[in-house]
């Protein structure tokens, strides 16, 4: 018997990135391949990019500069680059880093079998389409490996928004809904290996519109009611979604879904509603702050986490002072925050940048106010009782680890045994990115 070939994947980027890795590294898996843990171990290396800031694109190259040594003393390793880097830039990728072998796009990862088999007799391989088909129906169907307790499933890719500073809708295309069926499905195998929470994934999960199961189209609150009736199934969520998308239904499984877990990320970017017509958000701020209101009306207790943007094209002092008005309105449980990064080919890039320093001070002051937020939302939790689905040991000897219904991280000192299970908990301690629980 030959040796498994062994395949070394790494993800940038986000959540939808993470889910392509297991995808292509299954793909490959039917093709012989076995994935291990580093670089040096590998026959072949495979880098899922993210082209979302300069800095991310950036990383892809000084990776690639840090392999040449690795791929000059092994002629026979093979690298490849996928993702958004790959769709935006695949060509240069090709010309500046003779040490590419292959180029695959988001959109046609499922035809890489096939561009394997070119690059194993020496030649190179391109593919950036954006073909008719759908690349989940051509994927390997034998997904048994055993899962942990938690798993993402993407059911919308693509982005029809065009927000003037983003490059998404060009990396990813247009939007896509998979089918109802099919999503069933997938989730009910991953339920079978063990998962206990899905995480459905959009990079506009909530303009979900797949074609149902018998004929019509079926909006997320719908999907996410018959993923709710999959026995086994204890916790769903979802992810990024847009506030124009918010429909009333989903609004409303927010309060009568009981496996929709109390925890939602909804990006504003912006409190000036000068720079979100800038960025073409389609919304106002008041828009926003409404839409949050009545989505707390059906979940009183919903965490809310968000994204935003420093420093755009334009923006003054009084405009960000509206975000930080925004941010204390409003109250996160979390947030990512960004210093606005011009990306080619998008509108934005063309307008006068605000000062680095400016944009710098901004960044710091906003992520002071939603760390004294999240500090807040911790410190709440301290003698709640919260459900844990414990996911992994805990880095104390005896001592296992999950999530909250809230998403944060919690930690107890518990039997392993519970690792895969929802086990109550009450927390005892808020900690700087944790808590510290008991078992009840
Ligand atoms: N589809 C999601 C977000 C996708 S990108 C949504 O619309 O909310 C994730 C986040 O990266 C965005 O929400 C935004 O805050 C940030 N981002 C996107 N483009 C950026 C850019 N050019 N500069 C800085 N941050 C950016
Ligand atoms: Fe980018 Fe806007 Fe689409 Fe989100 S909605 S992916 S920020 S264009
Ligand atoms: Fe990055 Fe592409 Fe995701 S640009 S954030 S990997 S959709």
């Amino acid at each position: 018997m030959t040796e498994a070939k062994k395949l070394f994947v790494k993800t940038y980027g986000c959540q939808m990135n993470v889910y392509d890795s297991e995808r292509m590294a299954e793909a490959l898996g039917a093709q012989g391949y076995e994935q291990v843990d580093t670089a040096e171990a590998a026959d072949m290396i495979l880098l899922n990019t993210c082209h979302i800031r300069e800095k991310a694109a950036e990383k892809l190259y000084s990776d690639l500069g840090r392999l040449r040594p690795l791929r000059e003393a092994r002629p026979d390793l093979k690298i490849g680059v996928a993702g958004c880097v790959a769709q935006a830039e695949g060509e240069e990728i090709m010309r500046r880093m003779p040490i590419v072998d292959l180029v695959v796009g988001p959109q046609t990862y499922h035809r890489l079998p096939k561009m394997m088999e070119a690059v194993a007799r020496g030649e190179k391989a391109l593919d950036t389409d954006f073909p008719e088909e759908d690349k989940f129906a051509h994927l390997p169907k034998d997904r048994r490996a055993k899962r942990g307790p938690t798993a993402f499933l993407t059911v919308q890719e693509g982005c029809d928004k065009f927000c003037s500073f983003c490059v998404v809708p060009y990396t990813r295309g247009a939007e896509v809904s998979r089918p109802v069926e099919r999503l069933l499905r997938e989730a009910r195998d991953l339920v079978e290996r063990g998962v206990r929470e899905i995480t459905l994934l959009g990079q506009n999960v909530n303009a979900y519109h797949g074609p149902g199961p018998e004929g019509g189209e079926w909006g997320l609150a719908r999907l996410v009611r018959a993923l709710a009736g999959i026995e086994g199934l204890d916790r769903i969520r979802y992810t990024t979604s847009h506030p124009n998308d918010m429909e009333d239904d989903l609004i409303a499984a927010h309060g009568d879904c009981g496996k929709l877990m109390p925890y939602l990320h909804l990006p504003v970017q912006s409190g000036s509603d000068r720079i979100l017509k800038a960025m073409n958000r389609k919304h106002t701020a008041e828009a926003y702050v409404r839409l949050i209101e009545r989505i707390r009306a059906a979940r009183p207790d919903l965490v809310l986490s968000g994204d935003f943007i420093v420093g755009f094209p334009g923006e003054t002092e009084a405009d960000f002072e509206a975000t930080l008005a925004l941010v204390r309105e409003v109250g996160y449980g979390s947030a990512f925050t960004f210093k606005y990064s011009a990306r080619p080919g998008t509108p934005a890039a063309e307008r006068a940048p605000v000062d680095p320093a400016e944009a710098d001070d901004r960044l710091q002051r906003l992520q002071a106010l939603i760390a004294e937020q999240q500090r807040a939302t911790q410190a709440g939790m301290v003698g709640r009782t919260v459900q844990v689905l414990f996911e992994k040991a805990g880095r104390e000897p005896g001592q296992i680890a999950g999530k909250s219904e809230y998403l944060h991280a919690v930690h107890v000192d518990g039997p392993e045994a519970l690792i895969g299970q929802v086990a109550a908990v009450e927390v005892v301690e808020s900690r700087p990115n944790s808590l510290a629980g008991r078992l009840v």
